[in-house]
Order: C-alpha cells, then sequence, then structure tokens
C-alpha cells in the first residue's frame, strides 16, 4: 500500500507540467472552498484519487498518470467563482467542467480519459456520467474533499491567498 510521501511523489511525477504551468497561479489565487485555493483543492483531489485507487486495488485497471492529470485538472476553471460578475458564473456547478476542459484542452495535449474525466466530473449535478473508470474515482475524490473542505472550522477563519505554491496537501 502507497504511503502519504509516495503518494505525494507519484502525483508530482505525472503532474509536474501542470502543477508548474503559469496558468496554476490563478487557481492559487482563487478560493474554491472556504479558505482552500482551487489549486490546493486540485491536490487534495489529485492525492485522494491515487489513494482510493490504491486502496481499492485498482491499478490494474487505472491508468495512473491519467488519473493525476484529470484530478490535478478537473477545476481548471481558471477564474474566482466567488467574485461577482454580472452573473456569468451564476451556472458556475453546471458548466465549469467544460470550460476546465476547453483551458486544459488549450493550454496540454490530453487523452481520450482526461478528457473525458474533466468534462463530466460534476455528475450527476451534470447529467452525463464519466465514461472512465478514472472519472468515477475523481468524482468521488472531488465530493470527499469538497464536503471537508467545506465543513472545516478553518474557513471560519480570515482567509489568506498564497503567495507561493503551497506543499502538497495530506491525502
Ligand atoms: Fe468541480
Ligand atoms: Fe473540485
Amino acid at each position: 500500500m502507497l504511503d502519504r510521501t509516495q503518494i505525494q511523489c507519484i502525483v508530482e511525477h505525472h503532474g509536474k507540467e501542470i502543477i508548474l504551468h503559469e496558468h496554476m497561479r490563478i487557481e492559487q489565487n482563487s478560493y474554491q472552498h472556504g479558505v482552500v485555493t482551487t489549486f490546493a483543492h486540485s491536490i487534495r483531489v489529485a492525492c485522494l484519487s491515487v489513494w482510493l485507487a490504491d486502496r481499492m486495488h485498482l491499478w490494474n485497471r487505472v491508468d495512473q498518470r491519467a488519473l493525476v492529470r484529470s484530478a490535478l485538472l478537473h477545476d481548471y476553471f481558471l477564474y474566482d467563482w466567488h467574485e461577482w460578475d454580472n452573473g456569468t458564473h451564476r451556472l458556475h456547478g453546471l458548466t465549469h467542467g467544460q470550460t476546465a476542459l476547453l483551458n486544459a484542452s488549450r493550454d496540454f495535449q490530453l487523452g481520450s480519459v482526461e478528457r473525458d474525466s474533466i468534462a463530466r466530473h460534476m455528475f450527476p449535478l451534470t447529467p452525463i456520467p464519466p465514461k472512465y473508470l478514472e472519472g468515477y474515482i475523481v468524482s468521488l475524490a472531488d465530493k470527499v474533499s469538497a464536503t471537508r473542505e467545506t465543513l472545516s472550522p478553518a474557513r471560519f477563519t480570515k482567509p489568506r491567498k498564497h503567495s507561493r505554491r503551497p506543499r502538497l496537501q495530506r491525502a
């Protein structure tokens, strides 16, 4: 079974290109849930996705690289959805998977597993389910992470935006 350090190494190894991309600065300055930035949330979802695949013994059925990259890019919509913008972000929950896919396709070479997993990670809020196992894992990890982050007592403290990349979070 993979430990925390091994999981972080896997995420860094497969996700390096994404983590170091200049547009991740936008994620580092956008809040996702409570005081957690979209960047920190995406790292958490990637670590938790690897943990879930490992604990469920799915490595013979899951593409580890596609899993990590899908998780890191699932919320690559590149705006702060809390900011007022004449209502454009009102349908954020329904539309941001497609926006993330558009942005990610522009910035990275994506395979079919990555494209599908990013676009459909909000299932069942959006009606079309993921086509691949990797997409279900990312979707589950996202919901677990979002719930934890939303209910965390830290959200009631004064938020601080990260000026530099945070360390990888616990899976
Ligand atoms: Fe999302
Ligand atoms: Fe998410």
